[in-house]
């Protein structure tokens, strides 16, 4: 198959490939850019562990070809933890809302996605936006204790 250049911001830096047009942005994240934070899971858009930020918004690597994204600013959990999420990776040690941690990128850059949309929101609020991020270990009970915590905290700064 004919290879095309694509050129994608990630974490503020270009990356540039020769890849094929069925790539997928989460493979090209991971093969191309080396960044393998970005997890696959059932690479059709149902578990959530692909999430990343495309032009600020969440989105599935693992539905978007990567030269859809030509020009799109790409975030990636690599990029996470120096900014403002720092506290919600926190919050998931001290409540051991993680265990495997595959679901975890994903699961932290939607959280942090509902806080910035809803800084008050309730525990069923954060069950339903969570609900397209599949975890097989922890049973969600830590994740949205973590998440309740961490608006909190937000709230009183
Ligand atoms: Fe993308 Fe599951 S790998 S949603
Ligand atoms: Fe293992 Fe969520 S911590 S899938």
């Amino acid at each position: 198959m004919m290879k095309r250049l694509v050129t994608l911001s990630i974490n503020g830096e270009e990356v540039s490939a020769a890849v094929e047009p069925r790539m997928t942005l989460a493979d090209f994240i991971r093969s191309e850019a080396r960044l393998t934070g970005t997890h696959v899971g059932c690479e059709h858009g149902v578990c959530g562990a692909c999430t990343v930020r495309v032009d600020g918004r969440t989105a599935r690597g693992c539905l978007l070809f990567a030269i859809q994204c030509e020009g799109s600013e790409i975030e990636t959990i690599e990029n996470f933890g120096d900014g403002k999420g720092a506290d919600l990776q926190q919050a998931f040690v001290e409540h051991n809302a993680l265990q495997c941690g595959f679901c975890t990128p994903g699961m932290l850059i939607a959280a942090d996605e509902l806080l910035r949309d809803d800084p008050s929101p309730t525990r069923q609020a954060v069950r339903e936006y969570l609900s397209g991020n599949y975890c097989r270990c922890t049973g969600y009970q830590a994740i949205v204790d973590a998440v309740m915590d961490v608006a909190e905290r937000r709230r009183r700064k």
